[in-house]
């Protein structure tokens, strides 16, 4: 099974339910970001093979979207089985190719499994409509709607390095699900682990050219891929910059973007501070804040900055930081994400910014780092820092932190502390982000929640049956009776 991956050691793409060896002879080396040794070698696919799976994954759509939909759910059921029987070895892999923590991995792959098993039931549920015409003055009663969901076609799928595999799912079922075909462009950190996901689609017995992944960088294959003619409909989780180019290429072609962050905590006067504490903790500085969701800015008022200030550094100094099965804070991901977080440290403190919690920096390990009085002029309080830093901003009134939680280019999450859930509910009415959590840190999950995006932080909902509705297009059959 998992060993036709590989051929004399490099990782192969999949074509039409095979493992195949590009032509180019070009690879791409892996590296672990726990130790910078080698955790295998991908292929850049060349434009012309990936012309070819495109063809192909165009001519199996037509079969396979005419299978009965039970059919399509058993395939995703059957995968969610293999990936529950073989989660563990999935999780080692991504733990060595990513830095995530073993436990972080585990929940990677079994978050995907039932993410697969929940998309083919909401599949199933999956209702069209009848409109009656003669709802509308002057048209006959016998004139119908049959307002039918289709899909696509070809749904190009590409996921960042974060959540390499769910993030990939998280795209794959939906699309199988409504009848679509898939590729996959692949992270390239991050590719073996969800090839070998891959592998157990092929294992269920999935038909061929139903589910294809392209590997090779993205800067080179990119731009080819999301101005393809054979692709009809793009799904996207990535930076904010590459997603705006993708909306620049893609011409007419539909698009789900699931972007950048910059998710603000807003604590109010009346938080219960231990709790707001543990949850800003978790959501800034799990899997060292390399999620779109990790609370990236926190808004305190002045009355009770100091008491929360403290109190953060105490619960965050007492985190575990490695790369071993049980820490929370990973190595970042290569040691360029290392130094633009550098970057922003030096920054913030030539700008007056308090550094109160800050250990050692090794390579790309870092020890979280806490500023507090952040101001206006520090970088950190604007850019996606990606990393464990997080910048502390005091303010005098609610109303001042709402503004200048929405004086961001982004618009993903934020987060209100306060007991009084009546003025949470008006502070999230004035939020311009496309979730507000009210006492808990911001986070994509449960997935079959709405996980929307605005401004910079992308277009449409992601979500299975949002998702599901993305990745289908609406088709009227008219009806006349005489
Ligand atoms: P990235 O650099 O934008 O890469 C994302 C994916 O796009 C990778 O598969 C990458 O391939 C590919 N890619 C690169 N250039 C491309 C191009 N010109 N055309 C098409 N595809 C291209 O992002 P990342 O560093 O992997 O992930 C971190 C970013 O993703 C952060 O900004 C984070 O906030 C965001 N993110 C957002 C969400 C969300 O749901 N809103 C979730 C997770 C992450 P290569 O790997 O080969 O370069
Ligand atoms: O990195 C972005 C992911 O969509 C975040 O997912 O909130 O489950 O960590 P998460």
């Amino acid at each position: 099974m998992f060993e036709e991956l590989q051929i004399k050691g490099v990782y192969t793409y999949f074509k039409h339910n095979a493992w195949i060896k590009s032509t180019s002879k070009k690879t791409i080396k892996v590296y672990s970001p726990n130790d910078f040794k080698l955790a295998g070698e991908i292929q850049a696919v060349t434009k012309e093979e990936a012309d070819e799976v495109i063809r192909n994954c165009s001519w199996a759509q037509q079969s396979w979207n005419s299978l009965p939909i039970q059919e399509r759910a058993s395939y995703l059921y059957k995968t969610a089985d293999l990936a529950e029987k073989n989660y563990t070895f999935i999780a080692q892999i991504l733990m060595k190719e990513n830095g995530k923590s073993l436990l972080d991995a585990e929940d990677e792959v079994l978050r995907s499994a039932a993410l697969l098993r929940q998309t083919a039931e909401e599949g199933l549920r999956l209702r069209e409509e009848l409109l009656r015409g003669d709802a509308f003055p002057q048209f006959r009663r016998g004139k119908l709607a049959l307002v039918r969901r289709v899909p696509f076609g070809v749904v190009l799928a590409i996921a960042p390095f974060n959540y390499p595999i769910n993030l990939a799912v998280s795209k794959i079922a939906p699309a199988l699900i409504t009848g679509n075909t898939v590729v996959v462009k692949a992270p390239t950190q991050g590719a073996i682990s969800l090839l070998h996901f891959v592998e157990l689609f092929r294992m269920a017995g999935l038909p061929p050219g139903v589910l294809n992944v392209i590997t090779g960088s993205g800067s080179e294959i990119g731009d080819y891929l999301v101005q393809h003619n054979g692709v009809h409909m793009i799904a996207f989780t990535g930076s904010t910059k590459v997603g705006k180019r993708i909306s620049q290429l893609a011409g007419i072609n539909p698009l789900l973007l699931e972007l950048g962050g910059k998710d603000a905590a807003i604590v109010l006067e009346d938080a219960d501070l231990d709790l707001t504490v543990k949850e800003i903790t978790a959501g800034a500085f799990s899997y060292a804040g390399q999620r779109c969701t990790a609370i990236k800015r926190v808004f305190v008022l002045d009355s009770i900055a100091d008491r929360f200030a403290q109190k953060l550094v105490t619960a965050v100094e007492h985190l575990r930081v490695g790369s071993g099965e049980d820490t929370v804070v990973c190595p970042l991901i290569s040691k360029e994400a290392g130094n633009y977080i550098q970057e922003l440290v030096d920054d913030a403190n030539k700008h007056g910014a308090k550094q109160i919690l800050c250990k050692f920096r090794n390579n790309n390990l870092w020890s979280p780092v806490i500023f507090d009085h952040v101001n206006e002029q520090c970088r950190i309080l604007w850019e996606e820092q990606f990393g464990p830093v997080l910048p502390i901003m005091r303010v005098k009134t609610a109303e001042e932190a709402i503004a200048l939680t929405n004086r961001s280019e982004y618009g993903l999450a934020a987060c209100v502390f306060t007991k009084d859930i009546e003025k949470a509910l008006k502070i999230a009415d004035q939020l311009d982000v496309g979730t507000v959590q009210i006492n808990g840190k911001s986070a994509r999950g449960p997935d079959h929640f709405p996980f929307p995006c605005i401004k910079s932080s992308g277009l449409g909902t992601q979500g299975i049956k949002y998702s599901i509705e993305a990745m289908t297009r609406i088709k009227n059959v008219v009806l006349n009776l005489h």
